[in-house]
């Protein structure tokens, strides 16, 4: 492995109880799923990121919603070949030594809940899971389905058009899942709390981070590029996330 954490740090992980993570689309960059921002992110084409923007966003979904199947279906095909890379395992690693542990995922892939994570708010929802637009029924369909689909499909108990059971654009953030955050994250701080492969430009991603670090509570950030959190958290761990997280993992007391 490349990096190390600095001798100091290991010794306060030897120290922590309670874990919170936090994750973004860097912990799945090393699945093969495309990142949204930067070099080579789902945005970063100049026409196309903008026009990939609006198909997913709440109003494109009412007027056209086979346009934003059609967006949907296209970040489906990244991710559904995709496995979980050692990030995904040491986060479950993290959960299996912690007496309490929450993690807060804006990813859509599903591959933390495919490694093991069993307490997750994904508060973007999942891509591969959708809800009736009509009836509100859930319906799973195959996720191959999801990643060839060119239009909204029907829902089996009404006839429906169905939706991905995921946040786009302009749309409320599922109340139940707010109110987990602020009660896991932020009434009850973790001792640790690792935020990991995001650009965290959300306030409901980065608050949880600000609030841990004013606390004065341990914060590390894992990232090959630091973000506007970098200089606000205890460590900022410059790194891939497959590489950085087991070793924080590790480092973790509980065998
Ligand atoms: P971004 O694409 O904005 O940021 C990805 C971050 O991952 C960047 O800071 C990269 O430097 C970092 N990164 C890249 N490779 C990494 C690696 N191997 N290990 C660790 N970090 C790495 O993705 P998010 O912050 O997740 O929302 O974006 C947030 C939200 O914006 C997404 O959930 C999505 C998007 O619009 C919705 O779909 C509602």
């Amino acid at each position: 492995m490349g990096n190390t954490l600095p001798e100091r740090l290991a010794d306060q992980l030897g120290r922590v109880d309670s874990v919170g993570v936090i994750t973004g689309a860097g912990v799945s960059a090393e699945s093969g799923i495309p990142t949204y921002r930067g070099k080579g992110g789902i945005y970063d084409d100049p026409d196309e990121g903008d026009r990939t923007v609006e198909a997913l966003t709440g109003t494109t979904l009412k007027i056209d919603p086979d346009r934003t199947w059609r967006a949907v279906g296209e970040l489906a095909r990244s991710a559904v070949q995709a496995r979980p890379n050692p990030a995904h395992h040491a986060i479950v690693e993290m959960e299996r030594k912690a007496n309490s542990f929450v993690l807060l995922t804006q990813n859509v892939d599903g591959l933390h809940q495919a490694a093991g994570s069993r307490n997750v708010i994904d508060i973007h929802g999942n891509i591969f899971e959708t809800r009736c637009m009509d009836c509100a029924a859930r319906e799973t369909l195959s996720r191959e389905r999801i990643a060839g689909i060119r239009q909204a499909p029907r829902c089996a108990a009404c006839g429906g058009p169905l939706r991905p059971d995921a946040v786009l654009f302009g749309e409320m953030l599922p109340a139940g899942k707010v109110a987990r955050l602020r009660s896991e994250l932020e009434q009850r701080i973790p001792d640790l709390v690792v935020v990991a492969g995001t650009s965290a430009l959300f306030p409901y991603i980065a608050a949880p981070v600000f609030h841990a670090a004013r606390a004065g509570h341990l914060t590390i950030e894992v990232n090959p590029e630091p973000t506007y959190l970098s200089e606000a958290v205890g460590h900022f761990v410059q790194g891939p996330a497959g590489e950085i997280l087991p070793q924080i993992a590790a480092a973790l007391p509980g065998a």
